[in-house]
């Protein structure tokens, strides 16, 4: 595939409706999602993205019945045992983004110890959004900016680039891509920041149906698109 882009993110959303369209419950739903972020997170190794950024848990699906987010918050250690191994063979690192500090002791740790174990691997960095919201993401940067200038770490110079240090994605690559499954057009508090010149792919597609194929078309549909980045491509008439 030429033009691949280097960072994808996607908002895996429809699980709830995916188990209530088979008279089940949406923790199974869940359960085949959790699935599903195996199979997407190998192929998008091997097809040699750089970068896969997984909406997992925002900061507002607190909201949600306490069942579902214990379930929700018990899903990393399923995710871990079955699949370590095989992520460790395949070279892939695992990344975090969110904050921490509010995640459940077992599931953090769960996560610090594959960050850990997969930390020298060189493939795809399969970075997760746990406990994510940009709100928090960018007015926790304003704060630990704030604090560098009233200790005296640094000076009131910050640019955009200096900006982009203090987000939770500062060393990952810019966001290309963004992806939202299930048939919803928003960002529900994504990436935010990141986004402002990404190309987004919507489809009606529930994330535990997203397969390879979808994933293709997806990549299809960003390889179409002309990014301008505010300038002109002159070489295409435009
Ligand atoms: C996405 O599926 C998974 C999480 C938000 C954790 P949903 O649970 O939002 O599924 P729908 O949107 O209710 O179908
Ligand atoms: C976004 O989905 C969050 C994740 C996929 C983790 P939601 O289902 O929470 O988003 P809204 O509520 O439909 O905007
Ligand atoms: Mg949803």
């Amino acid at each position: 595939m030429k033009n691949l882009p280097k960072h994808v993110a996607i908002i895996m959303d429809g699980n709830g409706r995916w188990a209530k369209a088979r008279g089940k419950i949406r923790t199974e739903g869940h359960f085949q999602g959790v699935k599903n972020v195996r199979n997407i997170a190998i192929y998008a190794n091997e097809l040699g993205i750089e970068c896969l950024t997984l909406y997992a848990f925002s900061t507002e699906n607190w909201k949600r019945p306490e069942d579902e987010v214990n379930y929700l918050m018990a899903l990393p250690k399923f995710f871990f045992e079955s699949y370590i191994k095989e992520l460790m063979a395949k070279d892939i690192r695992i990344k975090m983004i969110g904050e921490m500090a509010a995640i459940p002791e077992n599931a953090r740790k769960i996560f610090m110890d594959a960050i850990k174990k997969t930390a020298n691997n060189r493939g795809m960095i399969l970075n997760f959004a746990l406990n994510y919201g940009s709100h928090q993401e960018i007015v926790r940067a304003a704060r630990k900016y704030a604090d560098d200038v009233l200790s005296h770490k640094r000076q009131n110079d910050l640019d955009e680039n200096g900006f982009a240090d203090y987000l939770y994605t500062k060393d990952l690559p810019p966001l290309d891509l963004m992806i939202r499954t299930s048939g919803e057009k928003r960002l529900s508090n994504f990436l935010l920041y990141q986004s402002a010149y990404s190309e987004m792919v919507f489809t009606d597609i529930l994330w535990p149906d997203f397969d390879r194929d979808v994933f293709d078309l997806c990549l299809k549909q960003y390889e179409q698109r002309d990014r301008r980045f505010g300038g002109l491509n002159e070489d295409k008439n435009n």
